[in-house]
């Protein structure tokens, strides 16, 4: 592999201003994040402070009803309520090991910005958030948890207002701080070296999935099933079981409202090769190479690019790509609160939604495992005007 390339995708594709920051970054990734006493500390804080392991949950409902087991992953169990904190935490303490004061990012739906403030708070760093103007407004009470850990967040009102302008505005406040502050990238995407260190600090999920399976059952899982936004939790997910062929891998992106023509999006499914914040990916573009504006019920999968590593696991047939649609999502989100207690994040949902979907063709007694990224509680609003529209 070219470094910074995952087959043909990936690279860093940035100004040559972003250069020197990226370098420094990628240094400590290769000389900090190896080490035994950095590895240590990190474990120590996943342990006490973010509560791992998460659980590897079997849903005893609707295992019974499906024929299969389905397992569930647990990271709406992590503080925070989602897997975005084990990224945060990584990077928090690799920018304080760089004598960084600031920890800054981007985000859409508000987890990774709440995960970056808590890690921030919690080892002493000041944080900024950059937020689309529109997602500041769409998720108030993220922010507002933000702004209660002390965290400063820069509403951006170019563009379309959401997260692909919150990355821009990002990206070029850190070529005037980047003596002081570290960014901490939200999802395994961007430029080198951010998809692999997103990845070092999140492949802990399917690490830990793996042994509780081979515990519990004595054999690895048939099939691992992850939603896919930027592509964080689910190739924190897959990572470990990629060089086991015989586990299929299938990521689930966004359908949106499913309609025809319709903004969705599924940029692994409907997208074609393109550069966007840093990365050679797929992308929703037009034929000139103008970004489409993206959409999915799920905040958090509303981008219209993906982390590079997804389209190469694509492109050599290891893993496969789905979508499913709002709706879809929806009626798994209920499925999941009445059948299991268990009220999981819109996101999350998407990956049980395509479970559901392909029950019939799922061999029966197979060993199903997803991972539930986070919890819905952020979602309520969403859920209360899906309900009052009578979508569910
Ligand atoms: C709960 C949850 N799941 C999934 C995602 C999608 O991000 P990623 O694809 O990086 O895991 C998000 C993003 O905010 C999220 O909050």
């Amino acid at each position: 592999m070219h470094k910074g390339y995952f087959g043909d995708y990936g690279g860093m594709f940035v100004p040559e201003l972003l250069m020197p920051p990226l370098l420094e970054v990628e240094k400590a990734y290769e000389e900090i994040v190896p080490t035994k006493s950095f590895q240590d500390r990190l474990n120590q804080v996943l342990r006490d402070f973010v509560g791992r392991p998460t659980p590897l949950f079997r849903c005893p409902n609707l295992s019974a009803e499906l024929g299969f087991d389905l397992w569930l992953k647990r990271e709406d169990l992590a503080h925070t309520g989602a897997h975005k904190i084990n990224n945060t935490i990584g990077q928090g303490l690799l920018a304080k090991m760089m004598g960084k004061t600031t920890l800054m990012a981007e985000t859409g739906a508000g987890q990774h910005g709440v995960a970056t403030a808590t890690a921030a708070a919690m080892l002493g760093l000041k944080s900024v958030v950059f937020m689309g103007a529109i997602d500041v407004v769409r998720q108030a009470h993220n922010v507002h948890r933000m702004k209660l850990m002390g965290c400063e967040v820069i509403p951006v009102h170019s563009g379309t207002q959401t997260l692909k302008d919150a990355i821009n505005a990002a990206l070029r406040h850190w070529i005037s701080e980047q003596a002081s502050t570290h960014y901490c990238f939200g999802t395994a995407a961007g430029p080198h070296p951010f998809p692999l260190l997103v990845r070092a600090f999140q492949s802990v999920i399917g690490r830990e999935a793996k042994a509780q399976m081979l515990a519990a059952t004595g054999r690895l899982p048939d099939t691992v099933v992850a939603c896919v936004g930027g592509g964080s939790n689910a190739i924190g997910m897959f990572h470990e079981f990629v060089p086991h062929p015989e586990v299929e891998i299938v990521g689930v992106e966004a359908a949106g409202t499913g309609e025809p023509g319709c903004f969705h999006s599924a940029p692994l499914n409907v997208g074609t090769d393109g550069v966007l914040h840093g990365m050679l990916t797929k992308l929703l573009q037009t034929k000139e190479g103008q970004i489409l504006p993206s959409h999915s019920i799920a905040p958090g999968l509303d981008y219209p690019g993906v982390g590079p590593e997804h389209a190469h696991l694509q492109a050599v047939g290891r893993a496969r790509y789905e979508s499913v649609n709002d709706s879809q999502a929806l009626a798994a989100f209920s499925t999941l609160c009445r059948k299991e207690g268990i009220l999981p994040a819109l996101e999350s949902s998407h990956a049980l939604a395509w479970v559901l979907a392909n029950r019939e063709t799922i061999r029966p007694g197979s060993q199903v495992a997803v991972c539930l990224s986070g919890r819905g509680d952020k979602d309520m609003g969403i859920i209360a005007e899906a309900e009052a529209k009578g979508l569910m």
